[in-house]
């Protein structure tokens, strides 16, 4: 199951398990630490009196009391010291050991604080590396669904060379909504995207109604890169057959092209497996703008194959969204990790890929 970045109070979190940032006590402290406790209420500091409290990288479980979730899972991050005395081991055994622990309780469900990334210190861009790493990691061979919750903007960096190439290619590709939808009003070519699937992880959280997305249909896909790969020759046959396939035929037969296994490409996808097995089982089905493109990132596909496998589900990439922009942004250089691209999604609010 996928890794999804939200910005939220993780004490109004509904999961199975919240992970607490905590400190060698567990009697409570500032931060998100204070926050937990606050909310849940005087029964969580009982029980964690009770615990003898924790060594750094560690992992101890207490009940939620009067938090939404079931159960607070608490660690404790290394304080920064400039990285030379183990603190990344330490923050990886953070999210590890914490995760183990919510594996071994059969939770299905459980979000994150950026650890150590506040009063402790840590580089947030690094403490981001760190956590993504781990999480992604631990998701390759487990089931689990994980939020990453960040509470406040600043607490949130990408690498400072990749936010500012992107922010110089977006100010090179965007062309504003309105001459956009001039020539699109023109051709006639307005679909409207869906509404976004029902996901309400926390209270108060909105079901967002995706904006009318545009769909230049007559932009001509650039030429391929000198260097890319030389599209799979197709017979004639096989071409008219191409195109009438579907969506969800067109995913399938890709996946069987890159030698792929559907979790293999699922999982790189950021998808659910429940959501995989619907779209195999509907050869009909119409996924969401994220959901097309975060296999189209799975499969590695070229900017030209990615707006085919897109125009099946009935969107394009448009240079009126940010969200497109970086997605080509991205597709062009090559780099197809869907949870780095998703990092920069969230650096720059926008939607996620997958999930
Ligand atoms: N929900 C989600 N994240 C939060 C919340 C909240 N309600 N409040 C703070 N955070 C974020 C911070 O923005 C930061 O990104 O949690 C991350 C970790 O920051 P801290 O809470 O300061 O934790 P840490 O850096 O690990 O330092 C731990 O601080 O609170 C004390 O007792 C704690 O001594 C321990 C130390």
């Amino acid at each position: 199951m996928p890794l999804i970045f939200i910005r939220a109070d993780i004490t109004k979190m509904r999961c199975d398990a919240i992970v607490n940032a905590a400190n060698p006590s567990l009697l409570g402290g500032g931060g998100v630490d204070g926050a937990i406790h606050r909310a849940a209420g005087g029964g969580l500091l009982e029980e964690c009196r009770t615990l003898g409290g924790c060594k750094t990288g560690e992992a101890k479980l207490t009940k939620g009391y009067g938090l939404p979730s079931g159960f607070v899972i608490h660690t404790v991050g290394p304080i920064w010291e400039g990285g030379t005395n183990g603190e990344e081991e330490l923050l990886r055994s953070c999210y590890r050991n914490s995760l183990a622990m919510a594996k071994e309780r059969g939770f299905e469900s459980v979000a994150f604080p950026l650890i150590s990334s506040g009063a402790y210190g840590y580089p947030k861009d690094r403490a981001l590396k760190v956590a993504v790493g781990e999480i992604t990691d631990f998701l390759t061979d487990s089931d689990m669904l994980v939020y990453l919750v960040i509470y406040d903007g600043k607490s949130f960096r990408i690498g400072e060379k990749l936010y500012n190439d992107i922010t110089a290619y977006i100010d090179d590709k965007y062309t504003d909504e309105h001459s956009f939808y001039d020539r699109s009003r023109e051709e006639g070519r307005l679909f409207k995207a869906r509404k976004a699937r029902p996901f309400a992880p926390f209270e108060g959280a909105e079901l967002d109604e995706a904006a009318p997305v545009l769909c230049d249909m007559g932009a001509a896909a650039p030429a391929p890169a000198a260097n890319a790969a030389p599209a799979p020759k197709t017979s004639l046959d096989d071409y008219l057959k191409q195109i009438d396939e579907s969506f969800s035929e067109m995913l399938l037969r890709k996946i069987d092209e890159k030698g792929m296994t559907d979790a293999e490409c699922y999982k790189k996808a950021n998808i659910d497996r429940k959501l995989f097995s619907k779209i195999r089982s509907d050869r009909l089905y119409k996924p969401s703008k994220t959901t097309a493109l975060a296999f189209a990132i799975a499969l590695e596909l070229p900017l030209a194959e990615t707006k085919d496998m897109l125009m099946k589900a009935g969107f394009a990439l448009s240079h009126s969204h940010k969200f497109d922009i970086i997605i080509e942004y991205f597709i062009t250089n090559g780099n197809y990790d869907v949870f780095e691209i998703n990092e920069a999604l969230f650096a720059f609010d926008q939607a996620l890929l997958g999930v």
